[in-house]
């Protein structure tokens, strides 16, 4: 067993034995400053609160009653009521000895598995991927790859937008203008022509918009033919998504856009109303502030001209079509009942945060039961902006098309792997210039805190020092290189005794130790942040481990193959890391 899971089950076992009846499921350790320990525990503190105790006597008691002499040196009551742990050198040694023979790779899989849907990417048919579609699709796919790792069951699902009132203009455009040429060879981009055309019409000309109203209220009703160019104007666009998806090695569990939902609105709706959840307003009906809130949280008003006002949830609209809100409660309602989640997580831009607000809380009013049941998390994210401070767009002010930036970031990095690697043939250099270009567009996107807007800046983001992915890679494919000058380079070092004499490697070796933490706060937090800071502080360790510490020309042979081993362990955490954050590395660059 890892240390860490080690010290946390000791310590839940200690206060049992002090508190009975106190809920010991929170009673984790986190890395902490090296100048207090290795692992720190704040859980006393939190449960000394809760009952009132003072938490210095309750640290005092639990201590009393915790061994873990096994793996701890003496363990300290720090500040308020800290337990600070310090590793023994043998534990840490034993640990990384049993990684070396594979038996972990520093983390545990999840004890009590939970079930979590994640909802990313999204795109809206018809219309192509941009530049923002990184966000979601990167951080939900590290999100999605982080939880299945620690052993969760995860049903990814692509919620794309494929139902609206847009699809009465495109009707009318397919059916008018198409251009079948154009379609054939770029459908999206033909689509978004009939929807540019026929909008601008329809601004220009009530009559035209009525067609095109005529055309909606068709499909809606289920007219054959409308209903057939829908989903042909569907399978196209997919088939463009899936373009991007390959490239960026995103898979989902399922893809139930939003029209899936359409046969279930009309009860919703009838069930809200019959729940008096919901109720008419000028026409149309909506979910109102219940009042439990105060003004400021509740998303059901608004600030407006110096006093407070209504701002519903619309279930229904005027005319009797139903909203985004809408078809979000019947996928709810679906996906509890398909997969009886204990998370659904949502992963999309910060400015949708009042929606799921809203969401969420019309939810609990509805199915109060079922909502108890299941953690509903928005995670949101900033914007991604140009130099300019406004948001990142073409130098002609267009969106920026995520298939385009994509072959950008890919040229880039072939013009930089040519400069470093002139010597590598051709091919390798495109594969590397694949792996460095993608990885450095996702690294980038996934290195902020989520909820910040970030630069969008090529040179940055491609550079080989700094923390990008191009330096990780670099890192990994340097350390592939030592074993690449030995005899046998797959060979791994059989029962490995691992020595930790120099600071250096013990620093090393602490940190690798971390990468499980590091894995559940992710999981916990939703913040593959987290993640990327982690790695970029194991190649920084790396590298003073390997500067400070010869390898190959090591004294003895066993303190080579102890270093061989911190190097091997290295490179594999780098890689699952990586790997986790859905960015590949290659073994040569
Ligand atoms: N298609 C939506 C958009 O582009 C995002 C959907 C997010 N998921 C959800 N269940 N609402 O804005």
């Amino acid at each position: 067993m890892l240390p860490h899971k080690q010290i946390e089950l000791k310590l839940q076992t200690a206060v049992r034995g002090v508190l009975p009846d106190a809920d010991v499921s929170a009673l984790f350790v986190r890395p902490c400053d090296p100048k207090f320990g290795d692992y720190q525990s704040n859980a006393l503190m939190a449960l000394a609160k809760q009952r009132k105790l003072n938490p210095r006597q309750l640290a005092t008691d639990v201590l009393a009653r915790l061994d873990v002499n096994e793996v701890c040196e003496k363990i300290e009551i720090a500040g308020a009521g800290f337990l600070n742990f310090r590793l023994k050198n043998a534990a840490l040694a034993q640990t990384l000895a049993a990684a070396a023979r594979d038996e972990h790779i520093f983390f545990t899989k999840a004890t009590a598995p939970k079930t979590v849907v994640v909802d990313f990417s999204s795109p809206n048919v018809a219309k192509p991927m941009h530049v923002g579609h990184i966000r979601s699709t990167g951080i939900g796919d590290a999100l999605q790859r982080t939880l299945r790792l620690l052993g969760h069951r995860v049903i990814s699902d692509n919620h794309i937008g494929d139902w609206g009132t847009q699809f009465g203009k495109l009707l009318l455009g397919w059916k008018q203008i198409l251009d079948r040429a154009a379609l054939d060879r770029d459908p999206i981009a033909e689509l978004e022509r009939l929807y540019k055309v026929i909008n601008a019409e329809c601004d220009a000309n009530p009559a035209r918009l009525e067609e095109a109203k005529s055309e909606l209220v068709k499909l809606q009703a289920g007219d054959a033919e409308n209903i057939s160019v829908w989903k042909e104007m569907i399978r196209v666009s997919q088939v463009q998504f899936d373009a991007i998806y390959g490239r960026l090695g995103v898979k989902f569990d399922v893809t139930l856009g939003e029209s899936f939902y359409n046969p279930h609105l009309a009860g919703v709706v009838a069930d809200l109303l019959r729940r008096g959840v919901a109720r008419e307003s000028e026409g149309a009906l909506g979910v109102f502030s219940d009042g439990t809130l105060p003004p400021k949280e509740d998303p059901f008003l608004v600030h407006r001209d110096g006093e407070w006002v209504a701002d519903p949830a619309l279930v229904r609209k005027s005319d009797g079509g139903f909203n985004y809100m809408t078809t979000d409660l019947a996928t709810i309602e679906y996906r509890l009942k398909t997969w009886s989640p204990h998370e659904i997580v949502y992963v999309v831009d910060d400015r949708q945060g009042p929606h799921f607000k809203k969401l969420f809380l019309t939810f609990a009013r509805w199915q109060a039961q079922a909502a108890n049941q299941v953690k509903l998390v928005h995670v949101g994210f900033g914007k991604i902006m140009g130099d300019d401070g406004k948001p990142f767009k073409t130098r002609s002010g267009d969106t920026v098309k995520l298939g385009e930036l994509l072959d950008e970031a890919e040229q880039r990095a072939f013009k930089l792997v040519s400069e470093k690697s002139a010597d590598l043939p051709e091919p390798q250099r495109k594969d590397i210039a694949r792996v460095v270009g993608l990885g450095a567009v996702k690294y980038a996107d996934l290195l902020p805190n989520r909820q910040s807007d970030y630069v969008f800046n090529w040179d940055k983001m491609l550079a080989f020092s700094g923390n990008t992915a191009p330096y990780l890679q670099y890192a990994y494919a340097r350390i592939r290189s030592i074993f690449r000058k030995l005899e046998n380079p797959e060979s791994r070092i059989q029962n490995p005794e691992l020595q930790l004499a120099a600071p250096e490697e013990l620093a090393l070796a602490k940190h690798l130790l971390n990468f499980g933490l590091t894995l559940e706060a992710v999981a916990e937090e939703y913040r593959p942040n987290y993640l990327c800071n982690y790695l970029y502080e194991l190649a920084g360790k790396f590298t003073s481990f390997y500067e400070n510490c010869p390898v190959l020309k090591a004294d003895a042979a066993a303190t080579r193959d102890s270093r061989l081993v911190l190097c091997d362990l290295t490179a594999r955490v780098l890689k699952q890391g990586l790997e986790t954050l859905g960015i590949e590395v290659v073994e040569q660059m």
